[in-house]
């Protein structure tokens, strides 16, 4: 297939004009937005409107003969599209592809010409659209335009499983056929190995493949299937596919035969400033965060389907993905519900190869119960697809279950309630209960406030999981949602983003974040809580702080004493239950202090009992016992209040430096140092420092941090951030931001040459960071 999505004219405002070679505004390259809109306050009518693309395409006279088909990937929302001036077909979901055959009206040698009209409005007519909506919903051709050039009989369509661990299963569909004709199906594995090769031909295909890998999250084996249709021209069509099978009992989504946990977040595809246009680089890039910085094993596409490329990096990084058919809460006309069921249609038929998806969404999220659309859906879902169990998400109990898996967004947790619902007040049915979301509004934490806040935001995130988890009633838990994103005025904090990630909009990570990452294995992770600076603390009082580690033991120092050593208690679902820190004395008053045997023992209980309390709200017990060493070891007055000073009050002292150290596998494995900082200095995490021109512009992600010398974020440094470029790259969005919680970030895109280029970072507050970056090959013609 080739992509053309370089050198499209495009008019902000569409007139027919446009259609027959009217004047064009600019040129652009696809993925495009129909406006780079700001951070914060974005406002949904800036992109609302009706729109026009328009590109010349040539066709070799030897290309005649061959059918040509014309294939769009994703645009929001209507769009219409033209081949030389003739209409051929409305395509009304801006979250699934479309594509059409223009053999008949391509000119040989000759320019022909695609337009496409876009309604990029909100229009009620089609979903998600009708009733508010929680995300902004971005106009534009943000996925590649593509032609496909077959030869007369071709290979149509195949959809590929694995009904068992060691069987292909195709079902091909051929066009331009009598139906008789055989092709060669090769089974090659991740080396280019042949598995297996043997004959197939149009309908059902079993090829048994003797002893293969299967694919697991932990261990993504892919394979490819070749398949070539002979005749005088040949057509080969590679597809990728693993072998894993899915099915469900009263309780499990069951992967390979097997219970399997979903451990996974809710992801939007958007990005600040682009909206949903973002290349393939970008798409993976999300992949790769949710697997190897998240460590979770699986995502929900929410609220529509995505990208292929993000399907793609799911389907080799190995993240279990659940689905969806656009919409939110709302459900319209009869002709609303139609394309609702053609979106149904679209997407199974679209997405179905990939391995990594494991459950359908077919019913609009939230949405109320609908018996006649959600039956048609579901039996759509299950015709086109015999393999995979169908789900979708309500926030209500016992609502009528049509399909496999119960989905049910969780909100119960307020922070005192359990985690999660009892299986048994949610659904008497014996299907599998997933959580699809929990937290989200119900606790919005901006990567700026204070820590109790951005604290409490991790442990709510670990007590649904753990409660999930233990319960032994859920199948899975999505929570809500990777990142922060941007949305309507109806929802938000005001300046409409909801602050519901994980992580910030830029992907820097927030303290749940570490949560996530303390679930698994593949390198030692340890956050705290606090940055234990007293200023940030009421009255000066360091409190209770937890670590979020995956490490066997926190060990504590106050400068180079040895204060205490700490485990995980009480989390029974979690492997790595935040460590719960609540002795900053431990063993101090012993080794700094001259007190005796059981005084040591008072006294350390007075000061924790004053940090908890306070000092002017001390229990009787207390009084009691301090009263008692005045009595018994002759302490004074200013005594207390001097290991007060030291050890609870803190504030007019020195403040403490305090060390926590990582312990896994009886060794040191990861040390936090938390200290006042004296000396920021900026990290920039590029997604990627070599970029690919060609069929389309490619960018990168730069996320910004400003850290302390301990390599802690300095979460108050609101600084000033500018941005300079050099070489072939332009910045996407502005080029001076703020640092919010200490982070920030940019993304540049190539320009169409090649080249070597810069970005530096500049705050009046640290050293420059300078990033080098280099385009390779130029944009194709
Ligand atoms: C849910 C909804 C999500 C998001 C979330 C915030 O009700 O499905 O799209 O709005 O609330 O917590």
């Amino acid at each position: 297939m080739k992509i053309i999505d370089n050198h499209w004219d495009y008019i902000s405002r569409w007139t027919d004009d446009f259609l027959y070679g009217g004047p064009a505004e600019e040129t652009v390259r696809l993925p495009h937005t129909v406006k780079i809109l700001p951070l914060h306050d974005a406002d949904s009518n800036d992109y609302q409107g009706m729109v026009g693309y328009r590109k010349t395409v040539e066709f070799d006279a030897s290309e005649n003969g061959r059918r040509q088909f014309l294939q769009f990937d994703g645009a929001a929302h209507i769009a219409e599209v033209y081949f030389n001036e003739k209409k051929i077909m409305v395509h009304k979901c801006g979250y699934t592809g479309f594509r059409t055959e223009i053999t008949d009206l391509v000119m040989y040698g000759e320019k022909n010409t695609i337009v496409l009209k876009l309604d990029t409005s909100e229009n009620p007519s089609v979903p998600p659209f009708g009733f508010v909506i929680d995300y902004l919903t971005y106009g534009g051709i943000y996925r590649d335009v593509k032609i496909d050039s077959r030869p007369y009989a071709y290979i149509e369509d195949a959809f590929l499983y694995t009904p068992d661990l060691h069987t292909l299963h195709i079902s091909l569909k051929t066009s331009g056929t009598d139906g008789s004709e055989k092709v060669h199906i090769r089974v090659l594995d991740q080396k280019g190995n042949t598995v297996t090769e043997t004959e197939g031909s149009e309908g059902e295909n079993e090829i048994p493949c003797g002893t293969v890998s299967c694919w697991t999250p932990e261990s993504p084996v892919l394979y490819t299937c070749e398949i070539t249709l002979a005749g005088k021209q040949q057509d080969v069509q590679n597809y990728t596919f693993g072998f894993r099978t899915i099915s469900t009992d009263e309780n499990n989504i069951l992967l390979n035969g097997q219970p399997y946990f979903l451990r996974g977040l809710n992801r939007h595809q958007c990005w600040p400033y682009a909206g949903y246009a973002m290349p393939a680089s970008l798409q993976k890039e999300d992949a790769r965060i949710l697997k190897e910085e998240l460590g979770v094993n699986a995502v929900r596409t929410s609220h529509y389907p995505q990208s292929h490329d993000f399907l793609d990096a799911c389907d080799s990084l190995g993240i279990l993905v659940f689905t969806e058919i656009p919409g939110w809460q709302h459900i319209g006309d009869s002709d609303w519900k139609k394309q609702a069921m053609i979106n149904t249609e679209d997407m199974v038929k679209q997405y179905r190869n990939h391995t990594s998806i494991v459950l359908w969404g077919v019913r609009i999220n939230e949405s109320q119960d609908d018996d006649e659309l959600y039956r048609e859906t579901n039996r759509i879902a299950h015709t086109l697809d015999p393999t995979r169990p169908t789900s979708g998400v309500r926030y209500f109990e016992n609502s009528s279950l049509l399909e496999d898996v119960y989905s049910y967004n969780d909100f119960s947790h307020d922070g005192k309630a359990p985690g999660c619902r009892r299986k048994q007040d949610v659904t008497k049915e014996k299907k599998p209960l997933l959580i699809t979301e929990s937290n989200g509004h119900m606790f919005p934490t901006k990567s700026c406030d204070r820590w109790e806040r951005r604290q409490e935001h991790a442990l709510r995130h670990a007590r649904v999981m753990d409660s999930a988890m233990k319960d032994h009633e859920h199948a899975g838990v999505f929570q809500w949602c990777m990142f922060d994103y941007p949305t309507h005025r109806d929802f938000g904090s005001g300046d409409r983003i909801c602050y519901h990630g994980v992580m910030d909009s830029f992907r820097n990570p927030k303290l749940a974040a570490a949560f996530y990452a303390s679930q698994s294995e593949t390198a030692p992770v340890l956050e705290i809580g606090s940055s234990m600076d007293i200023g940030d603390y009421d009255g000066g009082h360091l409190d209770t702080v937890y670590a979020f580690t995956n490490c066997d033991e926190v060990k504590l120092y106050r400068g180079n004493d040895f204060v205490k050593s700490f485990v995980s208690q009480g989390w029974k679902g979690l492997k790595h239950g935040p460590v719960k820190i609540d002795d900053l004395i431990g063993e101090l008053l012993e080794s700094r202090e001259n007190l005796h045997g059981k005084q040591e023992k008072l006294v350390h209980d007075a000061l924790l009992s004053a940090q908890r309390n306070g000092n002017g709200h001390l229990p009787l017990k207390t009084m009691m016992q301090l009263g008692w060493c005045m009595i018994r070891y002759g302490m004074k007055y200013s005594d207390g209040a001097s290991l007060y000073g030291k050890y609870v009050g803190g504030w007019g002292g020195e403040q403490a430096i305090w060390k926590f150290v990582g312990i896994k596998n009886s060794k040191p494995a990861v040390t936090v140092i938390k200290a006042p900082e004296t000396k920021l200095h900026l990290e920039v995490k590029a997604s990627s420092c070599v970029l690919h021109e060609g069929s389309t512009y490619d960018a990168a992600a730069f996320r910004i941090r400003v850290l302390d010398e301990y390599n802690n974020t300095a979460v108050y440094a609101q600084l000033p951030v500018s941005f300079k470029v050099s070489g072939p790259l332009k910045i996407i969005g502005p080029d001076m931001v703020s640092a919010e919680g200490g982070m920030c970030g940019t993304y540049l895109k190539t320009v169409g040459k090649e080249g070597t280029g810069t970005l530096t970072v500049h705050t009046a507050q640290t050293e420059d960071a300078v990033i080098e970056i280099t385009v390779k090959g130029r944009e194709e013609l």
